[in-house]
């Protein structure tokens, strides 16, 4: 659709390299170009095997290595010790939000959840089905989701298994960025902020993120789970929906999505070898993060309504003054090679994510170009 602008169009062109464009979608988005190049690299004959990733049986040493190696570098990454299993598992998010109840609760049992909007709300739906006793402890709908709970002010059910929450709200934009100690075990779905900063994990006993937003390709998911959590877990289950399973059989207990995994292995590569660690990469992150929030909140064309200390590093999300003048910023961002920036369908407004694929150079052009824009429309 074109608005039809009656005022000059912003002058960033596409200059991009290899005519690539900027990337901001919320996930599948984008990934980095050094990952890309060497997986383009090795793409016909991988470690001379004579055949791609993709060709590779599951059952060759070739694969299992790199789910292996996979493990080992999430743990170094994130400071893990033994205490956690590492396991890659199909079905995405959505999977979770039934296997974690599946496998830690029965029906009828105790579950507290924390609501933050919609992936909070579609995990409480999921549990909610299987018939067990799910109280809502918090909720930030008071505010339409503008922020999120203290965690500190939280008192959950002494009985209840565990507390669940989304640590980072990829639709509303909202973020959790510490965890405290409760009495009963946390499981936290990371699937938007996984791997995108270090986390003290000393007060989580299970993290799921599927790969698609920091860590690779749709297909596979990501489990981290406390090694005490194992004891917890009931005997009743079909064997593909218990944990176990999939643990005892180093995530190959059926097909794994062999090449899903082999880019969340080359992402882990390049966080470890290129970036230099979580740590360097959370500079990278915050950085982006703070540029495009001081410019929306110094710049009255753009607004952000989350509330400051819940802000997303990931997802950044802003309105502008009126709804044709979003859907012309939309139209015109695409135009000059911007990609992705419009807001979810049940929020609208905009929205950048600025996922680990996104450099810093892509959201300072992306700043120029609001920049422009909010010149040729301030009013
Ligand atoms: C925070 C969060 N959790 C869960 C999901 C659902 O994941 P999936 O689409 O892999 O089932 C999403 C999807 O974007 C998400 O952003």
């Amino acid at each position: 659709m074109n608005p039809q602008s009656s005022v000059a169009q912003p002058q960033i062109q596409k200059k991009f390299h290899n005519n690539r464009v900027l990337n901001f979608y919320a996930g599948p988005g984008a990934l980095p170009l050094p990952v890309l190049e060497r997986v383009h690299a090795e793409l016909f004959n991988f470690k001379g095997t004579g055949m791609s990733v993709m060709e590779l049986s599951h059952r060759s040493q070739e694969i299992q290595d790199i789910i292996d190696d996979s493990a080992e570098r999430i743990k170094r990454l994130m400071s893990l010790d033994d205490q956690f299993e590492i396991i890659f598992l199909q079905g995405g998010g959505s999977l979770q939000f039934l296997m974690v109840p599946m496998n830690f609760s029965q029906p009828g049992e105790e579950i507290d959840y924390i609501d933050t909007g919609y992936w909070a709300g579609k995990a409480i739906r999921a549990a909610q089905s299987l018939g067990r006793d799910l109280k809502i402890i918090a909720s930030s709908s008071d505010c339409n989701y503008t922020y999120v709970p203290d965690l500190n002010q939280i008192h959950p059910r002494p009985g209840a298994k565990f507390i669940h929450l989304c640590s980072n709200n990829t639709v509303v934009g909202t973020q959790f960025h510490s965890f405290p100690a409760f009495t009963i075990p946390v499981v936290a779905d990371m699937s938007s902020d996984f791997m995108s900063k270090p986390i003290d994990v000393s007060n989580l006993s299970v993290i799921y993120a599927h790969a698609q937003k920091n860590v690779g390709l749709a297909g596979t998911t990501i489990v981290l789970i406390r090694r005490e959590m194992l004891t917890k877990i009931y005997d009743n289950l079909p064997e593909f929906l218990d944990y176990r399973t999939h643990i005892k059989s180093k995530s190959n207990y059926h097909t794994p999505p062999c090449f899903s995994i082999y880019i969340t292995w080359q992402i882990l590569r390049w966080i470890e070898e290129d970036i230099g660690g979580l740590k360097q990469l959370e500079k990278i992150n915050e950085k982006k993060a703070s540029l495009l929030y001081n410019f929306i909140d110094a710049t009255p064309l753009f607004h952000c309504a989350i509330a400051p200390a819940s802000r997303s590093q990931m997802n950044v999300v802003f309105t502008l003054p009126n709804e044709s003048l979003e859907k012309q910023f939309i139209y015109e961002t695409s135009q000059a090679g911007i990609i992705g920036v419009a807001g979810h369908r049940i929020r609208g407004g905009c929205r950048a994510s600025l996922y680990n694929g996104v450099t810093l150079e892509a959201v300072e052009t992306l700043i120029e170009f609001m920049d422009e824009f909010a010149k040729q429309h301030s009013f």
